[in-house]
């Protein structure tokens, strides 16, 4: 249990929060760099700020505040330039970093005004990395852009997939790092959900949570394993601060606001060895959804969508006054206090946890990996379980990188 203010503490994300300016002080993934083949303007809301992510006419991405500087109208409906997004309401021309460049009418008839130069959109920097497009919402000078290890690798089809989920981030990361939930939630309920007298898969007999520089590990022994396992010798990884890495892929949980996040996922499948070296030229990226048109119920067919059902299931920020803990919690209540303890430690001037902010030390940075196998030659996925929604073209893409059928249907 959890009393309000710590809670709050946990929770609060929007402008002036001490979360939400923690969590700035690191790059966030933001949207697929493919999202921006066919658009070239999305309206973005995140912590609490609403926005707008943009691909100029030269390829250059921006993300600036979403209602123009002069009176106010929606960049969403804007156009972009050769360089920067347009204002369709009198023209004002913007560029990434929200400074205005052009404004059409006061040019024409006052020729030397300087009046451009005095305006300001707020903007963010944006950078391109893996197929996914990363921002930073700090102030100051951003850390390193983390050079996580496998997105470098040349031998696997990438995709790039993003969820809408509408309840708070921390609920959603405190998964990370709930390895029972494992068991339950998508073991044993896809079991009972396929047959109803279907057979529970393995147990959870003994836990483990060890903290390291980019985060927690949760480690698991499971009635069909034992202590020379990878899932205890090396274990699972909660990437600092809101991300969550299982060897071939990463999941992040953006703060929107405090009620809302955006799933951002990056998902490797290994190509057999005789379709390597892989070089892929095109990571696409997809939406997925989280609710069942015909039924209005959340989606439940695959592991992601499972563990949303679990997070909004405990409404749109939980209350944590009502809960009570256990055995399967410690990990919980670890990185909660990490959380707490880190605020402090950085209104007294400390750098937050795991901040690359040496460009020398930030080349392919390995994380653990407890599947290498599954990442190897031998276990290529034939079945794309972890969203769903997968649009036929990406089904298409991945299996001409494979040379075989995948079979996207889930869990169920
Ligand atoms: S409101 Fe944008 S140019 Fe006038
Ligand atoms: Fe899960």
């Amino acid at each position: 249990m959890l009393d309000k203010a710590k809670n709050r503490l946990l929770t609060d994300v929007e402008p002036g929060s001490a979360m939400g300016d923690y969590l700035r002080r690191y790059w966030h993934p933001i949207a697929g760099a493919a999202d921006f083949d066919q658009v070239s303007i999305k309206p973005i809301r995140l912590f609490g700020e609403n926005l707008v992510l943009y691909k100029d006419l030269s390829g250059t991405f921006g993300l600036v505040e979403r209602q123009c500087a002069h009176r106010s109208a929606d960049l969403a409906y804007g156009f972009v330039e050769k360089c920067g997004i347009r204002c369709n309401y009198h023209g004002w021309l913007y560029d990434q970093g929200g400074r205005c460049l052009e404004q059409p009418y006061e040019q024409t008839v006052l020729p030397n005004s300087k009046y451009r130069d005095k305006i300001r959109l707020k903007s963010y920097p944006v950078r391109e990395k893996a197929g996914l497009l990363f921002a930073y919402l700090g102030e100051g000078e951003p850390p390193c852009l983390p050079d996580w290890e496998p997105f470098s690798r040349s031998d696997g089809f990438v995709q790039v997939v993003t969820a809408d989920v509408p309840c708070n981030w921390f609920q959603c990361q405190e998964n990370s790092i709930d390895p029972v939930h494992f068991e339950w939630m998508h073991s044993n309920w896809s079991a009972r959900m396929r047959d109803p007298n279907g057979a529970f898969g393995p147990q959870h007999i003994k836990l483990g949570f060890d903290e390291f520089e980019h985060g927690f590990i949760y480690k698991r022994i499971r009635n069909d394993t034992d202590e020379s396992d990878p899932l205890w010798t090396v274990g699972r990884v909660l990437l600092w601060p809101n991300g969550f890495f299982l060897g071939n892929h990463f999941e992040w949980r953006v703060p929107v606001d405090n009620e809302n996040t955006l799933s951002v996922s990056w998902i490797y499948a290994a190509v057999p060895e005789n379709r390597r070296p892989y070089r892929q030229n095109h990571i696409p990226s997809w939406k997925s959804p989280i609710v069942d048109p015909e039924t209005g119920r959340w989606i439940t067919t695959h592991v992601i969508n499972q563990d949303i059902v679990g997070w909004v299931g405990q409404g749109r920020i939980t209350d944590r006054g009502r809960e009570n803990l256990g055995q399967s919690d410690k990990g919980i209540v670890m990185v909660r206090n990490r959380f707490l303890r880190e605020l402090d430690a950085v209104a007294a001037g400390e750098r937050p946890k795991g901040l690359i902010t040496d460009e020398a030390m930030n080349h392919r940075v390995t994380l653990p990996v407890a599947n290498r196998l599954s990442l190897g030659a031998n276990a290529v996925t034939a079945k794309f379980i972890l969203h769903a929604g997968q649009p036929a073209e990406v089904r298409a893409a991945c299996e001409e990188a494979m040379g075989f059928e995948i079979d996207a249907g889930g869990l169920t």
